[in-house]
């Protein structure tokens, strides 16, 4: 309480910090900030913001990113709509064409989409696990978590009246639970500035997300200075805070609060738990693992810089091994991972990607940083391709176990004594099949052991509806510019065979759920992903580049890159970030998200593409050494 106190006197005095309101991103007066302190929603509708400075990097926390708007890309700020909200009355979800409810989540998902386990002939276990790991840093668990953890009743008496309760139905004739006695699947309705507190209730409900908007890795380095500073830094040599256990470096772990951060570690044997910013490096085994690996590269990286650059302090090393480490990590993503599942040169087209290697001058501040509204929701099409086992080989490629992957979230503990098998797996194992088929463990029990059964997909098209998306043709008719008004319109990009599964559950075309479309889709000429998803992920990979004053491929942004540095990172791929992180990797396929064989063999780390980072050298060093004994430094 006192610190706080006196943190604000300071602020006040020397630095002015400002208030926004999160959703408008307008300055609040003293006055309208004194009406959210007493209404006790400061937390969501607050973000407090000291002044910017054009020159300085990237904030931890996102402001000062648009200098027109400072507060614009933090946590809480709101994200658009790429088409216009269509609810029913009192916001609940729309009616179908006919006025009847829209049909069962649950029943459509089991109509259109069928369970099986089949391998994929082409990609890897890490198309999943990567792409999971860059979008879960703009992306929020806070749905989860809500019925998980804070509101647990929605599948009881009591839940039957809450508002804040959306479970799921499951039809007497589920072709699963019709053999059990599950009728319900928790499910909380999405927070919105109004559930929250920011916005009167009869406004149409947006929803609030606790991330940074950027790709700046806010999953790992926090999304506050004060929270990376109190969990990540080491404040020696430019180092996050670290541990070796079994002989691997470890982000630092937690004790205490361990049994409700890794609710899945049995005790008393599982106890790794990581105390890193917000807690982070505990999630899905697939993301966690690449967090883990993350949190090692930015320490190898500092290592390299501190004794490089003798004259650097902590703060310099961080800072430029946190830039390196970020723009490392999206040059997978957008060079080799998008261009792997939507097509090169769609992305090229479309001007996603660049066809060279220097820089992209593409700075836009009229452009707000924002993720749409629609983007993670298509992501979670993505569901589709996951396996349900985690399997694991050793370095020699033979087969030793498997494990539900399901069940190792929230269960970082038994890592430690697994995470070699498993690396050696995530680049052995094909990924789920890029088909129609979704693994069972996903469709029905895709929370391992944190609930008796859960529907990932079903989970999916239902939050949909409450976020108030309009009906799938319309997005059809935003991406191509055609009209739909039968179900054969439809025929353009989904297979006649599909067609008639939709007609079984929806009367009208109208009625089709964004999900269900995707679900069924063709995938895009050239690509391997449905074509509404490669639309909306098209729209919202430019509006990243184009609304980041801080994207790692600008030339003038502050402490950019010089071309020679750039050009290090272009060098940059999965499998070269595996050889330098991941665990008891020694040889690997160059192309990582592609499955070993011809053309891709496995082959020896030395013979992967490396990044040379001296060219972070600096000269000016040299020149301070020569001076050292006569200097404070
Ligand atoms: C104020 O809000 C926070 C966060 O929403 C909550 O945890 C806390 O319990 C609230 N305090 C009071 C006094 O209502
Ligand atoms: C809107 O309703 C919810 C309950 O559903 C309540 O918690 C919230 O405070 C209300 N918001 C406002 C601004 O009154
Ligand atoms: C992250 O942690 C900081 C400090 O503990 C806290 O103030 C902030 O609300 C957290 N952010 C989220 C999104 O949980
Ligand atoms: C999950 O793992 C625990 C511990 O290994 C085991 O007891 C449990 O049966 C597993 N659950 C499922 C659904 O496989
Ligand atoms: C729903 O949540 C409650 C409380 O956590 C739990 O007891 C119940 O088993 C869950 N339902 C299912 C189907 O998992
Ligand atoms: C080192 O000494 C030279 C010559 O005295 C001077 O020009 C230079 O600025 C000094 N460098 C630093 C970093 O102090």
């Amino acid at each position: 309480m006192f610190r706080f106190f006196l943190l604000g006197v300071v602020s006040r005095i020397c630095a002015e910090s400002l208030f926004y309101d999160t959703f408008s991103g307008n300055v609040l007066s003293n006055d309208e900030v004194k009406v959210r302190i007493k209404k006790n929603i400061t937390f969501w509708c607050v973000n407090e913001v000291l002044p910017c400075d054009p020159l300085e990097r990237r904030r931890v926390d996102g402001s000062c990113n648009n200098l027109k708007h400072p507060s614009m890309g933090t946590i809480h700020s709101r994200p658009y709509r790429l088409l216009p909200a269509e609810y029913d009355k009192d916001y609940e979800p729309r009616k179908s064409n006919s006025g009847e409810p829209l049909p069962l989540s649950r029943s459509v998902r089991t109509t259109l989409v069928a369970e099986g386990q089949v391998p994929d002939s082409k990609f890897t276990q890490l198309v999943g696990d990567f792409w999971l790991h860059a979008v879960a840093d703009v992306l929020s668990l806070h749905d989860t978590v809500n019925f998980l953890i804070w509101t647990t009743y929605c599948c009881e008496e009591k839940g039957k009246t809450r508002k804040e309760c959306i479970p799921n139905i499951v039809p007497d004739d589920d072709p699963v639970h019709r053999f059990s006695s599950i009728r319900c699947l928790n499910q909380t309705r999405p927070l919105s500035f109004q559930s929250v507190g920011c916005l009167k209730n009869d406004t149409v409900p947006e929803r609030v997300v606790t991330a940074t908007v950027y790709f700046d890795l806010s999953h790992i380095y926090g999304n506050s200075l004060k929270e990376l500073n109190a969990k990540g830094r080491l404040f020696e040599k430019g180092l996050l805070k670290y541990e070796v256990e079994n002989g691997k470096i470890w982000p630092p772990s937690i004790t205490i609060k361990q049994k409700e951060v890794c609710l899945m570690n049995q005790l008393p044997h599982e106890t790794r738990c990581h105390d890193t910013p917000n807690l982070s490096v505990n999630g899905v085994v697939g993301t966690n693992i690449f967090m883990i690996w993350t949190w090692r590269f930015h320490n190898r990286v500092a290592n390299v810089l501190s004794k490089l650059n003798k004259c650097w302090n902590d703060d310099r090393i961080f800072f430029t091994a946190r830039d390196i480490t970020i723009a490392t990590s999206m040059q997978i993503f957008l060079y080799e991972l998008m261009p792997t599942l939507m097509g090169k040169y769609n992305l090229l087209k479309e001007g996603v990607i660049l066809s060279h290697k220097g820089f992209r001058d593409i700075y836009d501040e009229h452009v707000l940083p924002q993720i749409s509204l629609e983007f993670p929701t298509v992501l979670r099409w993505a569901h589709m391709i996951q396996v349900g086992k985690q399997k694991m080989y050793d370095t020699k490629g033979n087969y030793l176990k498997q494990h539900q992957a399901a069940n190792l979230t929230l269960r970082t503990g038994y890592l430690v004594d697994n995470i070699d098998y498993i690396t050696q797996g995530v680049f052995r194992q094909p990924s789920g099949g890029f088909d129609y088929i979704v693994d069972p463990d996903i469709a029905e029990l895709g929370l391992g052991d944190l609930q008796r059964a859960f529907d990932l997909l079903t989970n999916d098209l239902t939050k949909g509806r409450y976020l108030g998306l309009p009906p799938y043709i319309k997005y059809r008719q935003l991406c191509s510019g055609n009209i739909y008004s039968t179900f054969e319109d439809l025929l353009d990009v989904i297979d006649p065979q599909r067609i008639e599964l939709l007609k079984e559950k929806y009367k009208h075309v109208e009625d089709i759920d964004l999900m269900a479309g995707i679900w069924l889709e063709r995938p895009v000429k050239d690509g391997f992903v449905p074509v509404t998803l490669y639309c909306v992920v098209v729209e919202q990979l430019r509006r990243s580049v184009v609304s980041d004053r801080h994207w790692y491929e600008r030339p003038n942004r502050p402490n950019a890159f010089t071309p020679e540095q750039l050009l290090e990172i272009r060098k940059t791929s999965v499998a070269q970030f595996l050889c330098s992180v991941g665990d008891s990797v020694t040889e690997i396929q160059p192309h990582a998200f592609l499955l070993p064989g011809p053309g891709n063999e496995i082959r020896s780390c030395s013979e992967i593409e490396k990044i040379n980072l001296e060219v972070w050298k600096d000269r000016n060093c040299d020149m301070e050494l020569r001076n050292e004994s006569n200097s404070q430094f």
